[in-house]
């Protein structure tokens, strides 16, 4: 069987799926009562969920897509570039994209990534280069001549 996680029957996307509904279980989400789950695949194959963290302050409100990103770096599990796929899951009617900020946030960590989003009953992947065109990344300030390679080891030079 040809496998391509642009298809969202592979069965790559099933850990994920199964992970990202689990994290969503989780979800604080007092105020809008709207709960997120998700999940990522890292290039060492690790599988790493999060949900939507909701705060009385409002704008500290964290999404599960961030959340997830900030608990894979700090459990030494993801570096920048790779990130290999994230699942995001919700019960609403239209499918659940990342926001403007978290597609900001994942593309600090993978240049391609597909993103599959999931209801109970529908499921779509897209790319995040299709979410977030032109991005803006390290790479659009680092001085020229000390170009740090951000997709290999996100320390720079
Ligand atoms: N939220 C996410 O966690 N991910 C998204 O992709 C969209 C929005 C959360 C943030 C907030 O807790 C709630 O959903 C309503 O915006």
């Amino acid at each position: 069987m040809t496998m391509d996680l642009r298809d969202p029957s592979d069965p790559r996307w099933q850990p994920l799926l199964d992970a990202a509904w689990a994290a969503r279980e989780h979800a604080h989400a007092p105020y809008s009562g709207f709960r997120v789950g998700a999940a990522l695949l890292t290039a060492g194959g690790a599988v790493v969920a999060g949900c939507n963290v909701e705060n009385a302050s409002y704008p500290l409100c964290t999404c599960a897509e961030r959340g997830v990103v900030a608990a894979a770096v700090g459990q030494g599990l993801l570096r920048p570039g790779g990130l290999v796929a994230l699942a995001v899951v919700t019960e609403a009617d239209r499918l659940t994209p990342p926001c403007g900020a978290c597609r900001q946030v994942l593309v600090e960590f993978a240049d391609s990534l597909p993103v599959l989003l999931a209801n109970r009953r529908d499921q779509a992947v897209h790319d995040l280069a299709h979410l977030l065109p032109h991005a803006f990344t390290g790479r659009d300030f680092t001085p020229p001549g000390s170009v740090p390679n951000l997709s290999k080891d996100g320390q720079g030079s």
